[in-house]
């Protein structure tokens, strides 16, 4: 799929901004605090419903305006059709595909799959765990109706599980009505764990191909899955049982294992929120011992497998927003990069520096220079 045109008004630092992109390769170039993230960040509002960067969406609205409007005609195997996202200052925000309002912003999911690669992507194998299940997650809600349909019911049940918890420790609720929660958390979590558990499996090998030819043939990757379970050393699923009645089994194990601690502390400790994957070149945990190379490397794959993953789902690519990263890699990994990219993905490419580009071969690409909010050339 790709983005044919793109509209801004009043978003971030753009108080107008009309552009037609490219099917392949754009590149927005321009100097610091010009514009550049926030033009991804548009595209990747439109998509998800949310920045990548803040909670706020008061604040993508222009300092100077009321209200902000991104527009972007959208092309998949689908056809082809217009879709629109309103901010507002004082009320909801909205969302418009072919001219009709979405009523749940979980609708939005799926009409325009994104990848996004930015420099904090390059902390995925050494930063928190919740950086890991932020990247399964996109992949995942993109992908699959069921699994954002299970992931909205389960945060909801781990919220009122949670006030629940609170209110036993405050001598408010009562212990016996907690296993109604403890179901609900079971049924929805196990769903979740399951579909993660089969996506970064797949991912996994994907990514191991990436790897195998980014690294020449010099390094393995390995992608595994840690269920919240496996820090306390419960389960089967250690090893990767992955069935329905293994997760519900190791899930029930973890739920009373930590009754009590859960039950003084007034929250939810087990479940899929705590959950983590492992990264291992040569069979050695890259959080550990991977080179600042190997990790850029595990990375690249990592993503390349995200893009191939989500072709297998949904029959074609996303668009792959690229978020000044490239000068971060060196040329022979870049040029592997770019040479799969840019024939088959749609990509939304930024830097300050022009010059690198210059040494990899690429295809016909589109340049776009950014200028304080504008397009450099225009009045
Ligand atoms: N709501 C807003 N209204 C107006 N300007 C804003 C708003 N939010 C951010 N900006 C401005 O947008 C500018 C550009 O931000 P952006 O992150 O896109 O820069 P960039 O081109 O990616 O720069 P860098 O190369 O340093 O990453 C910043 O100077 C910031 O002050
Ligand atoms: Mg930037």
């Amino acid at each position: 799929m790709h983005v044919q045109a793109l509209e801004l008004s009043q978003f971030r630092n753009y108080r107008q901004l009309s552009l037609e992109l490219d099917p392949h390769l754009n590149i927005f170039v321009g100097d610091n605090a010009q514009g550049k993230t926030n033009l991804l960040e548009s595209v990747y509002f439109l998509a998800t419903g949310r920045s990548h960067r803040i909670n706020r969406d008061g604040d993508l609205i222009n300092w100077y305006g009321e209200e902000a409007q991104i527009r972007a005609q959208v092309a998949t195997r689908m056809g082809s059709f217009t879709m629109r996202a309103n901010l507002y200052r004082d009320r909801r925000k909205r969302f418009i595909i072919g001219g009709e309002e979405l009523r749940r912003q979980s609708d939005l999911l799926g009409f325009l799959n994104v990848v996004l690669f930015s420099p904090d992507d390059l902390q995925l194998v050494k930063g928190s765990p919740s950086m890991r299940r932020r990247f399964i997650d996109l992949v995942l809600v993109q992908t699959s109706k069921v699994y954002r349909h299970d992931l909205v019911n389960y945060n909801k049940v781990l919220q009122q599980r949670n006030s629940f918890l609170k209110s036993i420790a405050e001598g408010r609720g009562r212990r016996d009505d907690l296993s109604l929660w403890d179901e609900q958390l079971i049924s929805y979590g196990t769903q979740i764990m399951l579909r993660r558990a089969k996506a970064i499996h797949r991912i996994g090998e994907l990514a191991s191909t990436s790897q195998w030819e980014i690294s020449s043939g010099e390094e393995t990757l390995t992608v595994e899955y840690l269920p919240f379970y496996a820090a306390e050393g419960i389960g089967s699923n250690v090893q990767g049982d992955f069935s329905t009645e293994g997760i519900l089994e190791d899930f029930a194990q973890g739920l009373a294992a930590n009754r009590t601690q859960e039950l003084r502390r007034g929250i939810t400790l087990v479940g899929p929120q705590r959950d983590d994957i492992l990264f291992r070149v040569d069979g050695k945990d890259a959080r550990q011992f991977a080179s600042q190379g190997q990790q850029r490397t595990v990375v690249l794959a990592a993503k390349l497998a995200e893009l191939e993953f989500m072709r297998e789902e949904v029959g074609e690519y996303p668009v792959l927003l690229l978020d000044d990263v490239l000068s971060e890699l060196d040329l022979s990994r870049r040029s592997s990069f770019l040479e799969f990219i840019s024939s088959k993905v749609q990509t939304l490419l930024t830097t300050t520096d022009r010059g690198y580009l210059q040494e990899d071969r690429l295809c016909d690409f589109r340049e776009y220079r950014i200028l304080d909010g504008r397009l450099a050339g225009e009045g």
